[in-house]
């Protein structure tokens, strides 16, 4: 019992020290997106808010924000690859014509790296992200 809740305890721990790693300051949140996609060569395809080759990052923040396991999602999305997934999530109802719909696996980015700039995203302030009905 005492091992199950030092357990416990730690992974409380380990939970809020992870919570605590997003900041709450959106241009810092922005600051720390743009420094990991320029380390990894994200920017090539994507901005923040410009949709480049693909998807702007707050485009993604608001599809994804709020949904089951959207971090796992994302991150096995960056790490093994995504086809055609914004086909079906139709860009259209966000004002956006992407020109690529594939992103390659991307291998340089360390999956704990990949986790970091995922929860970065969906932190984003997506409160005037225009959506179509
Ligand atoms: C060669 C261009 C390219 C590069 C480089 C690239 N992406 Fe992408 N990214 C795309 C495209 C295209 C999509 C949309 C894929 C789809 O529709 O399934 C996408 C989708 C995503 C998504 C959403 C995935 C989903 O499941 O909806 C995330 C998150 C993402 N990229 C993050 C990154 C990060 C982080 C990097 C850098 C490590 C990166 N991308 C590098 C082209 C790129």
């Amino acid at each position: 019992m005492k091992k199950l809740l030092a357990g416990l305890i730690g992974l409380g721990l380990i939970f809020s020290i992870s919570a605590n790693a997003v900041p709450k300051n959106q241009k810092e949140i922005e600051r720390q997106i743009v420094k990991i996609a320029k380390k990894y060569g994200c920017l090539t395809c994507h901005d923040i808010d410009k949709p480049k080759n693909s998807i702007p990052y707050r485009v993604i923040a608001k599809e994804y924000q709020g949904k089951p396991d959207a971090v796992k999602k994302l991150v096995t999305s960056i790490k093994y690859a995504s086809f055609a997934k914004w086909q079906k999530i139709g860009p259209a109802k966000y004002g956006i014509k992407p020109r690529a719909i594939y992103m390659p696996r991307q291998r340089s980015i360390p999956v704990e790296e990949a986790e970091k700039i995922v929860k970065l995203i969906l932190s984003l302030d997506t409160s005037k992200v225009k959506v179509k009905k």
